[in-house]
């Protein structure tokens, strides 16, 4: 790492500026510390320690994951309250007693009457485990269908009657937040999932079951809800480095993203108005969220061509097709030279890295590399 700048990295590369990202962190840290709300980042989108402590400053430490493979890479990494929230199988508890046993609390979710009933079972050879049940705010993906909540309180007596096991509350995760682009549109989602999940968690009190922990969660709800009553905790993720569907949507501005991949120009072909560099669908993923709002993103803009309309508008494996409505300035973009592409989504971009190249636009312009943070992948 000792002086590399960007020219040194090999291509394509991940590049996360630590001043972005730190600012980041600290916006919705500070929103959610002013609202009365704890912070448990969703650390999905980040997957890496170095990140995760800087997003739990300044708020107790807890977190949210969403695979097995990160609980236990957080886990070694000193996090002790870590909430796996995706809906838990049978099959994954011996993984989960096992973290448990190690001192650390792993939570875990799930909407399932079965699965609630196979959980007690397992506590019964002495094992613990702490659950949500998962409410469906009007996303459409997992949970107990809100206002209806069907088998809430079954699901709730279970729980609550097995020994070893902990009902640790409701959460929800407001998806449907990313079809909306203005600010009004997405504080009317953040209500129902607010809503959503009080109701939830007063009518499980009601039935004298203890609910202590109310957990919503998206950038775009966290960003622009306007009252967070009943609300214990917030999961956002994405917000740690945000990406070209939260700009267009309107979760951050443009200055915002923190997250790049860098990628060499591999060939001029102006007969189609094109430069082919070595940034492909592996490199950037084929997710086009940021279309919905914007479909001439394709699977990412130029960040550092001279005019920000520049974008991957086809990919192959290893091979992104860029273009512009404007000729192409071959000259500033000659075989070699590198450009830094924003992603649409980033959680699934940085997927395909192993590690973040870490520069800082506030020291030198972000040329250097200032350090380099690991991250987890796979389950
Ligand atoms: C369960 C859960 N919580 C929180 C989040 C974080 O939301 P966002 O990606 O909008 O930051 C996600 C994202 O998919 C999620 O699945």
């Amino acid at each position: 790492m000792a002086n590399q700048t960007l020219n040194d990295l090999p291509t394509p590369a991940l590049i996360l500026d630590r001043a972005i990202l730190r600012r980041n962190l600290k916006r919705m840290s500070d929103r959610l510390r002013e609202a009365g709300v704890v912070l448990r980042p969703h650390l999905k989108t980040a997957k890496s320690v170095q990140v995760g402590r800087m997003a739990v400053e300044g708020h107790d430490g807890r977190i949210t994951v969403s695979t097995l493979a990160e609980a236990r890479y957080f886990a070694k990494g000193g996090f002790t309250d870590i909430f796996y929230a995706v809906g838990i199988v049978p099959a994954k508890l011996p993984a989960v007693a096992e973290l448990r046993r190690q001192g650390i609390n792993l939570r875990i979710v799930t909407d399932n009457i079965f699965v609630a009933r196979a959980i007690a079972e397992a506590a019964t050879n002495g094992d613990s485990f702490s659950v949500f049940i998962e409410i469906d705010s009007g996303g459409g993906r997992a949970g107990l269908p809100y206002p209806e909540l069907p088998g809430l309180l079954d699901i709730a007596r279970v729980l609550h009657a097995a020994p070893g096991v902990e009902l640790a509350g409701v959460m929800t995760h407001a998806g449907h937040s990313y079809h909306e682009n203005s600010v009004d549109g997405i504080a009317a989602v953040a209500e129902q999932e607010r809503l959503a999940i009080v109701t939830a968690a007063e009518a499980i009190r009601a039935a004298g079951i203890p609910c202590p922990i109310v957990s919503g969660g998206s950038t775009p709800t966290a960003m622009h809800s306007r009252d967070f009553t009943g609300i214990t905790e917030m999961r956002p993720g994405v917000y740690c480095f945000n990406d070209l569907d939260q700009e267009f949507i309107g979760s951050c501005g443009a200055g915002d993203l923190a997250l790049s991949v860098l990628a060499s120009v591999i060939g001029h072909y102006p007969h189609r108005n094109q430069v082919l560099i070595d940034a492909g669908a592996l490199a950037l993923s084929k997710d086009i969220s940021a279309q919905e709002f914007q479909p001439k993103v394709g699977f990412g803009t130029i960040a550092n061509a001279p005019a920000r309309d520049m974008a991957v508008i086809a990919c192959s494996q290893e091979h992104g097709f860029v273009s512009s409505d404007d000729p192409i300035p071959y000259g500033n973009l000659p075989v070699g030279s590198r450009v830094r592409v924003l992603p649409n989504h980033a959680c699934i971009t940085a997927a395909a890295y192993d590690r973040y190249y870490v520069v800082d636009s506030e020291l030198d312009g972000g040329k250097s590399v200032v350090d380099v943070y690991d991250r987890i992948n796979g389950w």
